[in-house]
């Protein structure tokens, strides 16, 4: 590690010596990495790091960044470090307790914006629900594009609500920062607990855990040791989230209404199997992402 004593370290060199030093422990992007995480050490953007190449870093600045460097080796994810992950068109607070969203997660998004536009005759607000919502990465996404609609979204995790709604407050325009409903609750159960309140959402959409527990010891460090189980594990099979949700999500349907979750590449039989006994689902699609896994399922409601 560079001593802090000198003001030799000028932005450019300190770069080239965490690529480096990066490239040594295995840590993936190096370059991207060290360029992250001193842009944010020394809260600029991280062009202005080339713009400033030649800027000598100050002794606190050095040994804040050394610091930033030692809990990356020790595996820490990006993100969980600067505190934040672009996802979709925004970028996300994140902390240590909430899932850092997924590139992969964009696929889902989509599918939801098709079903959020579909024509109708005469335009109507639909009402959305995103079960276990970890950052918002998807409801608040959604409502960022589609601000007619209807939002609710629930979490077990009152530690991930908080930063859901963190991000709904600072990612969604003035009017719009109170329009997602968030609310505590296991999957479907906390609806049931409201006396009067019936209520039947056009679109349920859930990226829910769906790692088999067995297999999560084979997960990179960065996943296994930081990111939170109850956002990862999905039981034996990895589909027990898949149980709970479809066992129940009929009845907050509209007739007709529109189920998106998103599930493991090697999960279809599974899920299949698991729909079998409910006629109130009619039609079934796998959609494929950009590596052509099948990764959402879409499943509409029956009309009557
Ligand atoms: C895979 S993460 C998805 C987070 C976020 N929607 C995303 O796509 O980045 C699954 C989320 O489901 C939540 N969860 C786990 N079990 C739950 C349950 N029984 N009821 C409601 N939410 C649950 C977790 O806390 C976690 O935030």
């Amino acid at each position: 590690m560079p001593e802090n004593k000198s003001n030799d370290w000028t932005i450019i060199k300190i770069l080239s010596w965490t690529e480096s030093y990066f490239k040594d422990h295995s840590i993936d992007s190096p370059r991207l990495t060290a360029q992250m995480l001193l842009a944010h050490c020394l809260g600029i953007k991280q062009i202005d790091l080339y713009l400033q190449h030649d800027r000598p870093l100050q002794k606190n600045e050095l040994s804040r960044f050394k610091a930033l460097i030692k809990r990356r080796i020790q595996n820490e994810p990006v993100a969980y470090i600067i505190g934040e992950k672009g996802f979709f068109e925004s970028d996300f607070e994140v902390e240590k307790g909430v899932l850092i969203p997924r590139p992969d997660t964009e696929t889902i998004v989509e599918q939801a914006l098709k079903v959020l536009n579909a024509r109708q005759k005469d335009f109507k607000p639909k009402t959305v629900l995103e079960l276990g919502a970890g950052s918002g990465a998807i409801v608040v996404s959604l409502a960022k594009k589609n601000p007619d609609h209807v939002y609710y979204a629930s979490d077990i995790s009152f530690a991930a609500l908080a930063i859901a709604k963190k991000n709904a407050q600072k990612l969604l325009p003035g009017m719009m920062k109170d329009k997602i409903s968030f609310f505590v609750g296991d999957w479907l159960s906390s609806l049931k607990k409201f006396p009067g309140f019936d209520p039947r959402f056009d679109l349920v959409i859930s990226n829910p855990p769906y790692i088999p527990t067995g297999d999560i010891q084979n997960l990179q460090p960065e996943i296994r040791r930081f990111e939170p189980m109850l956002a990862l594990d999905g039981g034996r099979d990895g589909l027990d989230s898949f149980r709970s949700i479809l066992k129940d999500v009929h009845h907050y349907l509209v007739p007709g209404g529109t189920i998106l979750l998103e599930m493991g590449f090697d999960q279809k039989k599974g899920v299949q199997n698991i729909l079998k006994p409910y006629p109130e689902y009619q039609s079934i699609e796998f959609i494929r992402d950009l590596a052509g896994h099948n990764r959402v399922i879409l499943i509409k409601k029956s009309i009557d």
